[in-house]
């Protein structure tokens, strides 16, 4: 099994979570694409949901698949989320954000009364933060914010390059919300809840890629078929 077979293993395995009449947060990224296709299929064919994008290119994609899209401020409690994660651990900790979404992303999954991540087994590591932690930040002294993210994360046991994200003319990336992100290459990130904690008392911090306590369920595609895992103590 390819890669992209394995993940869109798992979108199909996490539609059986789904049932009629649900309310659904839509996830973003390249896996995430792949569960809202396959929910666009079992919407044609009948399956009656209403779904809540987590990004305006999630939204775009799901409006082409004629999915019924409903405001989060219109239902504020949603069953279940779907999303892909670019780390997870065994405890089930992710970091997100690869794709910049990740603000909207916690809203909605924080909103739901139930998150379910899906990916590809190469996304499981043992200790997280080999992937550079993604950090929402207004534009406003982002300099300074980044400086008091190092600082941080130094106190967390963290450090490395810190670097505003790019887009691909070499401008600043700019999120949804008008912010920008900075990714944090911190290697090892041995205390989430410690660096996640600092990381919160900023005030530049809009929000950040760790994402902790929040999934239950997470279905990786290998290449003997999809797991469920969920979170070991
Ligand atoms: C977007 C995300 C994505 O879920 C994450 O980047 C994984 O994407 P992909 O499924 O394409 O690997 O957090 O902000």
């Amino acid at each position: 099994m390819t890669i992209l077979e394995q993940k869109k293993a798992a979108a199909e395995e996490a539609l059986k979570y789904v049932k009629d009449g649900m309310l659904l947060g839509l996830g973003t990224g390249s896996t995430a694409d792949l569960f809202t296709e396959a929910l666009g299929k079992k919407v044609a064919e009948g399956l009656n949901v209403k779904c809540v994008p987590t990004s305006e290119a999630t939204r775009q994609l799901a409006e082409r698949l004629d999915i019924e899209l409903i405001q989060l401020n219109d239902e504020p409690v949603l069953d279940l989320t779907i999303d892909g994660a670019d780390e997870l651990d065994a405890q089930l900790r992710l970091i997100k954000g690869g794709g910049g979404a990740l603000l909207r992303e916690k809203i909605v999954a924080t909103s739901s009364k139930m998150m379910i991540v899906i990916a590809d087994e190469s996304k499981k590591v043992d200790v997280l933060g080999k992937f550079p932690l993604p950090i929402e930040v207004v534009q406003y002294g982002a300099r300074a914010t980044a400086f008091m993210i190092g600082t941080v994360g130094e106190w967390a046991g963290c450090t490395g390059k810190i670097e505003l994200r790019k887009d691909d003319n070499e401008n600043p990336f700019i999120t949804d919300n008008g912010n920008y992100i900075i990714d944090c290459h911190f290697g090892e990130i041995k205390e989430p809840e410690k660096l996640l904690s600092g990381l919160s008392s900023i005030a530049g911090v809009v929000e950040h890629g760790l994402f902790v306590s929040i999934c239950k369920v997470a279905i990786l595609g290998t290449p003997f078929g999809p797991i469920t895992l969920e979170p070991k103590e």
